[in-house]
């Protein structure tokens, strides 16, 4: 399959997890893809199996941002698309999120959305059909258990600054976010496991399928508002949550 040949794309946090499989993926699909991640090491190694390029930066911090993406819009010879899934998730209920952890979550998953999208825009606007998919979360549309109350603030957050970017950035660029439910990366193997080391069955026993979701089936959600298959779709929060949120 072809459906992305020839489409120059940034993908933030493809060193692990959903921007991981979101690279292989769409190199698969004939992206040429740059991977920008804080793990310069992982990045490499992402780059290397995809044939890409790596661009170490900490998204959260406006300088570092700025350089990245000129290196990567640089490297590529131009930008497409752009597919923000760094960000971090640290449990913490009311009484135990310090001022400093709520910061830090919202520094890296709304501040950093903000400023990757913010920088890669021009290049965006000056590309044909361009895209931008953001990372939000199944909690960030229906909060459910307790112990996630920076992480929902930061994804609430996501969700509607996509909403505002993509009226903003109509009609050059297609702006959406995804919203998993529980999926199995490293974020969720040091959270989500119980003793056992299952993934967490109360997480998971209530959704529609049962279970938890693999990276690659956000992926393929994220090929598809990142390919021409989407290009009347704009501006929505899709749930990929294995019916998660409509029960
Ligand atoms: N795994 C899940 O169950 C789940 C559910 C809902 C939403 N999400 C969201 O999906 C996205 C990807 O999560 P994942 O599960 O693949 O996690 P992951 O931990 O496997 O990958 C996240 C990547 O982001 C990078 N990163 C973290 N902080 C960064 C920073 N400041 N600058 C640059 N890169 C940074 C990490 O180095 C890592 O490579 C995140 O936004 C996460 O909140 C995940």
């Amino acid at each position: 399959m072809a459906r992305l040949q020839g489409r120059r794309i940034i993908i933030t946090g493809g060193a692990s997890g959903i921007g991981r499989a979101t690279a292989r993926l769409f190199a698969n699909e004939g992206a040429a893809v740059a991977v920008l991640d804080y793990s310069a090491e992982a990045a490499e190694a992402v780059a290397r199996e995809v044939g890409g390029v790596a661009v170490a930066v900490d998204v959260s911090d406006a300088a570092s941002v700025a350089t990245a993406v000129a290196a990567a819009v640089s490297a590529l010879g131009g930008l497409d698309g752009l597919v923000n899934a760094a960000g971090i998730f640290s449990p913490a209920g009311l009484a135990d999120t310090s001022a400093d952890l709520f910061a830090r979550t919202l520094a890296v998953n709304v501040l950093g959305t903000f400023l990757v999208i913010q920088a890669a825009a021009p290049h965006l606007r000056a590309a044909t059909g361009a895209t931008i998919v953001n990372i939000g979360s199944g909690v960030g549309l229906l909060p459910t258990g307790p112990g996630s109350t920076a992480y929902v603030a930061s994804k609430g957050g996501v969700i509607a600054m996509t909403k505002a970017i993509a009226m903003e950035l109509a009609p050059e660029v297609r702006v959406n976010v995804v919203c998993p439910g529980a999926v199995e990366t490293p974020m969720t193997a040091g959270t989500l496991r119980d003793a056992s080391g299952d993934f967490l069955r109360g997480v998971t026993r209530r959704y529609a399928l049962g279970r938890a979701g693999q990276p690659e089936e956000l992926a393929a959600a994220i090929l598809f508002l990142t390919s021409t298959e989407s290009s009347f779709v704009t501006g929505i929060a899709l749930p990929v949550d294995g019916g998660r949120t409509f029960h």
